[in-house]
């Protein structure tokens, strides 16, 4: 099959990307390379890349799915990492809507059948209930720009959602928790272990933001990948939350990641990011039921897999 995955060059675009090539579907790539690189982007002969702003060429996208008429549809592009949602909130709220907007538009008419849309877990806000299932409202906040992240993926899941039944076309929301693999930002912006994996490689002091004991539960991209894949080729207008059910505290993860890497854990402790969420962790019973898969790999093991890809600063292992 014929389909679109738009971020493709980012973290979880390119490994969905790879994921899709190896089931042999025709994979077309979209990215305007603003987190995401180059080398990411899978070398194979069913992958075709075009370099796009989703905000600013909404016409090229047009093109694009008008002449290579795909049917499926990932769309995963957006602005992602925690402290653009601080330090640049109009335009991750303005760009993840309007791109969003513009991918949906393309549509309009086309050969696609259904969009998979990538949500997130920021949209159950600080959680009344753990495990969270999709059944938990959204919650936002207006007194942080945090939530400009949070909302853009609110309101775009409604847009995905009203646009598909309008047009008469199948969508899947994923409400994606925290997922962690090689190819993640390193930088300031990126998640919180590939900043820890540079922080145990490259700097003097260990920090944590906050006193440790918030909670996330972290999903191995190639469980993620798998999962999204299987979701996409059977289930038609649900949303589903993606991520591991194994919750665990910051400081706990780091001092796992310390101890793997024989090192001494002497963290020192940073003032906690307003408005930041105490607990993160996923309801996957309606995943279980819809595929009867889970993610499988332990901790652990991604974390081994991860930490050798970035020690050996292999671009795309
Ligand atoms: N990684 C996670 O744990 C996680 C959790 C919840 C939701 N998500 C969602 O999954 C998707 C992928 O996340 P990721 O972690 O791979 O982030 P990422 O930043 O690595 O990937 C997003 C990609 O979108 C591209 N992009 C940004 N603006 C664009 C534009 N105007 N036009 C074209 N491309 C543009 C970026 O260059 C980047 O390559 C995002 O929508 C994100 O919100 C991710």
């Amino acid at each position: 099959m014929k389909v679109v995955v738009t971020g493709a060059a980012g973290f979880l675009g390119s490994f969905l990307s790879e994921e899709l090539l190896s089931k042999e579907h025709e994979v077309i790539g979209i990215d305007n390379f603003f987190r995401g690189k180059k080398e990411y982007l899978p070398k194979h002969i069913n992958f075709k890349f075009h370099e796009i702003d989703l905000v600013k060429q909404p016409k090229d996208f047009c093109k694009i799915i008008e002449e290579e008429e795909p049917q499926l549809l990932f769309h995963y592009a957006a602005i992602n990492g925690t402290k653009y949602f601080y330090d640049i909130p109009y335009q991750v709220i303005n760009n993840n809507i309007v791109m969003t907007q513009n991918v949906l538009n393309a549509c309009k008419n086309s050969k696609v059948k259904k969009i998979i849309y990538a949500s997130s877990s920021e949209t159950y806000g600080e959680p009344l209930e753990i495990p969270t299932p999709e059944t938990h409202p959204i919650l936002l906040n207006i007194n942080t720009n945090r939530d400009s992240y949070a909302s853009s993926k609110a309101i775009c899941d409604f847009y995905v959602k009203l646009f598909a039944k309008e047009n008469n076309i199948d969508f899947l929301i994923l409400r994606i928790f925290n997922t962690y693999g090689p190819h993640m930002d390193t930088s300031e912006y990126g998640q919180v272990i590939p900043e820890f994996i540079n922080k145990m490689f490259n700097d003097e002091k260990f920090t944590i933001i906050g006193n440790g004991e918030h909670t996330r539960s972290f999903c191995y991209v190639s469980d993620h990948t798998r999962l999204v894949r299987k979701l996409a080729e059977t289930v038609s207008n649900q949303v589903v939350n993606i991520g591991n059910d194994k919750e665990t505290r910051i400081i706990d993860l780091a001092e796992m990641m310390h101890k793997m890497e024989n090192k001494e854990f002497n963290p020192e402790f940073l003032l906690e990011r307003e408005y930041d969420h105490k607990r993160r962790c996923p309801d996957i019973s309606k995943l279980k039921k819809l595929i009867n898969d889970y993610p499988k790999v332990t901790l652990e093991e991604g974390l081994k897999r991860t930490i050798k890809c970035y020690s050996k600063n292999i671009q795309s292992c």
